[in-house]
């Protein structure tokens, strides 16, 4: 008889069979589990998790105010697949596949704008700026332009816009990304994002080499500042953390505060300490102006809130074991701050001081990161207990668990039984 997963690659299946000991709570008694190595190296289960995960979530591209005015547009590459972001003439926001309908040139590089068209610059084939073909030299002998323009619309995806960050979304029927970001409220609370400005990210010029879940593992645990970063991390020890639970399937948010020993603190030249760089803002409570909030929204963004600004920062995985990421306090930019911050006339000497900060804590956790990329392909990879202050990485796990399981449900997975043997696939 046919092994029932003998259809889907062996790396994918062990990561599938190997999942149940990776999604628990923190607190169970058998431990919750770092995930199966192949997770972080294997193509075949990259491939997988690019459909699991990246096809069916709400990603992060930006901000609204980056295309302000309409017929401003953006372009990204997200997953191998070249995207345009429009603020179109109807005042939406639109994604659309930036792959000209005809042969596939792209219609944009890799850039920002403000078109009144889209011009593919191959065969000048020409679309509105919301992405309805208009016109295509010397082909109406073979066909009516109706009928051309009927067929070659540039597909569109979901878009929505939260608190001015744009999200978008391949899966058509998604849940709408909102209701599974209400943990985030109490964070937002205080930060006026329309009235301040913001400063969109730079991302990095050459990939990072290790895969894109380790990014958000070190920056989303607090165990480890304590012994990879001293000096410049004890203002925010990592004994005073603070988590938000997880709240099952529809939760989108795993964010995590940590006290400061100080009020109006952030990240300066020394690490994080007081004052901050930048002024604290004014409408934010006593207790946001003592404390610094580490928040992700699987699986392309990071969040950070302190007394001095908000910042966003962007993680795209390029293949198994390399990504690109973009603000977040990785890179310069990702920041919303206000106007007056921004008007400052010392403001570069700050951002300066700031970015020394961020150099510091990047060069620590790189040395990190790397060795926990080279461990993933050693037959002795570990899949260790996680400690008390890792509860963000167990949340992680469970989050990418659910994914895990739904698309080896849509590709026919059969899940081991208890006596170790398999149910027939459904
Ligand atoms: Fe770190």
């Amino acid at each position: 008889m046919q092994e029932a997963n003998s259809h889907l690659h062996p790396d994918v299946a062990t990561v599938l069979d190997g999942l149940e000991i990776s999604d628990r709570p923190i607190n169970h008694p058998a431990g919750a589990r770092v995930m199966p190595k192949e997770a972080y190296m294997s193509q075949a289960f990259f491939d997988f998790e690019r459909d699991a995960v990246f096809m069916h979530s709400w990603l992060c591209v930006g901000r609204v105010q980056q295309i302000a005015q309409p017929g401003d547009y953006m372009a990204v590459t997200l997953l191998g697949e070249p995207l345009i972001i429009v603020h179109g003439h109807d005042s939406e926001i639109h994604a659309m596949s930036a792959l000209c309908r005809h042969r596939g040139h792209t219609l944009v590089e890799e850039c920002a704008g403000n078109a009144k068209r889209l011009i593919c610059p191959y065969h000048r084939w020409t679309y509105t700026i919301e992405g309805e073909l208009v016109g295509a030299p010397r082909m109406s002998d073979a066909v009516k332009i109706r009928k051309l323009r009927e067929e070659s619309a540039l597909p569109q995806l979901r878009v929505e816009i939260w608190y001015g960050f744009i999200f978008i979304n391949f899966d058509k029927d998604a849940k709408p990304l909102a209701p599974s970001m209400v943990k985030l409220e109490p964070y937002m609370q205080g930060y006026d994002l329309d009235s301040m400005v913001t400063l969109p990210p730079s991302f990095i010029k050459d990939p990072l080499p290790w895969n894109w879940k380790m990014l958000f593992e070190n920056y989303i645990e607090p165990y480890h500042t304590e012994y990879v970063h001293p000096v410049i991390h004890d203002f925010a020890p990592s004994t005073g953390t603070e988590f938000d639970p997880w709240r099952g399937d529809d939760d989108n948010v795993i964010v995590r505060y940590v006290p400061f020993l100080a009020p109006d603190g952030g990240l300066t030249e020394k690490g994080w300490a007081a004052p901050a760089c930048f002024p604290p803002i004014e409408t934010l409570s006593a207790k946001q102006r003592h404390r610094v909030g580490f928040g992700m929204v699987p699986p392309t963004m990071n969040i950070i809130f302190t007394p001095d600004m908000l910042c966003y920062g962007m993680v795209y995985p390029l293949s198994p074991t390399t990504l690109t990421v973009g603000g977040g306090l990785f890179t310069a930019g990702g920041w919303c701050m206000p106007k007056s911050t921004v008007a400052l006339p010392d403001f570069a000497d700050r951002v300066g001081r700031m970015m020394e900060g961020s150099r510091q804590l990047g060069e620590q956790d790189t040395s990190v990161n790397l060795a926990m990329q080279r461990a993933k392909f050693s037959r002795f990879a570990p899949r260790g207990r996680l400690a008390p202050l890792e509860e963000t990485l167990s949340q992680f796990n469970r989050w990418l668990a659910i994914r895990y399981r739904q698309q080896g449900a849509r590709m026919g997975y059969a899940p081991k039984n208890e006596a170790g043997g398999r149910r027939a696939a459904i």
